[in-house]
């Protein structure tokens, strides 16, 4: 039986070092309230023109092709997850095959927010699994800095939010019980408002979540002045009805990826979970009994990367020697839209 397992993996975060009280400079926050309620002591900000969500996914991709032992020009699939993409179109994917000089190859790119990357390794996992690729290349990145607002107006999404990139190169294995056992996908869309950016967007208020729009004329819907005078051009978060929706979806999918298996908490040598909030991932820990060694955060330097934040945290745990060969492997995720996800692993 063939499966797809990951035979590298790299990431990378910029060098710019944001604390919690260099954020101070910009809005009424503070380092303990920062930290008391996310975990988080800080992030990496992107250099403002010189890296993008792209030149940052290609770092991490160098890491993991050479790590597999391949070059750049024996992948034949990409796939792309990020909310904060160079471009609205086209998506990142084609900017990685055209800054690596890779062949004419596919390249998917992938909406799913904070599930993104696990969305985009179970994609990849049926690719491998069929035959139809061998080296597929799977990148979460974001570039979150340059989409915030710093004033106080948008402290309760600016503070959590951080650069970086992660990625994985998935090759096919036959050996018996190694490489990607499982995945399981979930959407419910009732709260696709609650955390979203509703601009640009070709919406028009249809789905009427705001109280004023600017009917602006023909050709300045998608972005007018008066979006970008009331901020609708930044996230919206509801930060306390997602909490209490991720606390029960996130021990729920991973149940889920270890019934399908045949197997229980107490089975996981690693719970890699999407870094939205430390306390999420507390909570869920405990939910599940597992012991600190099961479970591997970094939020606490990064912040919440979206899409970069599993590959981020499982790059790290394995460089710590956290995580080796046959080791049993838990990857959840749940964010915007609502979407959750989860991947139970042989490594
Ligand atoms: O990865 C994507 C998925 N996202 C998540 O999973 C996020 C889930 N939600 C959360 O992590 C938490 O809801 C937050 C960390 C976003 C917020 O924490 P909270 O404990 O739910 O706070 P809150 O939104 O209920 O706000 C409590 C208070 C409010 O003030 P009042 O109304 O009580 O006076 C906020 O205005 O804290 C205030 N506040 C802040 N104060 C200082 C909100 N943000 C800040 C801030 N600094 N940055």
């Amino acid at each position: 039986m063939i499966r797809s397992r990951i035979t590298g993996i790299g990431m990378y975060v910029p060098n710019n070092v944001v604390t919690n009280n260099d954020l101070t400079k910009y809005m009424d926050t503070s380092d303990e309230w920062i930290q008391e309620r996310t975990g988080i002591k800080e992030r990496r900000y992107a250099d403002r023109t010189g890296e993008t969500t792209t030149t940052m996914a290609v770092e991490a991709a160098k890491i993991a092709i050479e790590r597999a032992g391949i070059t750049p020009q024996d992948i034949d699939f990409i796939i792309f997850a990020t909310l904060s993409p160079d471009y609205y179109f086209p998506g990142c994917g084609v900017l990685v095959q055209r800054a690596m000089k890779m062949k004419e190859i596919g390249a998917l790119d992938i909406r799913n927010q904070c599930s993104g990357f696990v969305y985009a390794l179970s994609v990849g996992d049926q690719f491998i699994r069929t035959g139809m690729y061998k080296n597929i290349l799977v990148i979460g990145s974001e570039k979150h800095s340059f989409g915030l607002d710093f004033s106080t107006r948008g402290r309760n999404v600016a503070v959590i939010f951080g650069d970086g990139a992660g990625a994985v190169v998935l090759q096919p294995t036959e050996k018996e019980g190694q490489g990607i056992l499982s995945t399981h996908l979930h959407s419910d869309g009732e709260s696709a408002e609650i955390l979203a950016m509703y601009n640009p967007g070709t919406h028009a208020n249809h789905w009427g979540n705001y109280a004023s729009f600017d009917e602006a004329e023909i050709g300045q819907m998608f972005m007018s002045h008066a979006m970008i005078d009331t901020a609708q051009n930044f996230p919206f978060m509801d930060g306390p009805s997602v909490f209490k929706k991720a606390v029960v979806k996130f021990p729920e999918v991973i149940m889920e990826a270890l019934e399908a298996n045949g197997l229980q908490p107490a089975d996981i040598n690693m719970l890699i979970p999407h870094q939205a909030n430390l306390r999420i991932a507390q909570f869920v820990q405990q939910k599940l009994g597992l012991s600190d060694d099961q479970v591997y955060n970094n939020i606490q330097q990064y912040g919440n990367t979206t899409a970069a934040s599993v590959p981020i945290a499982l790059c790290e745990a394995w460089e710590k020697g956290k995580i080796r060969e046959g080791d049993l492997v838990c990857l959840a995720a749940f964010g915007s839209g609502f979407t959750w996800a989860s991947a139970l692993l042989r490594w």
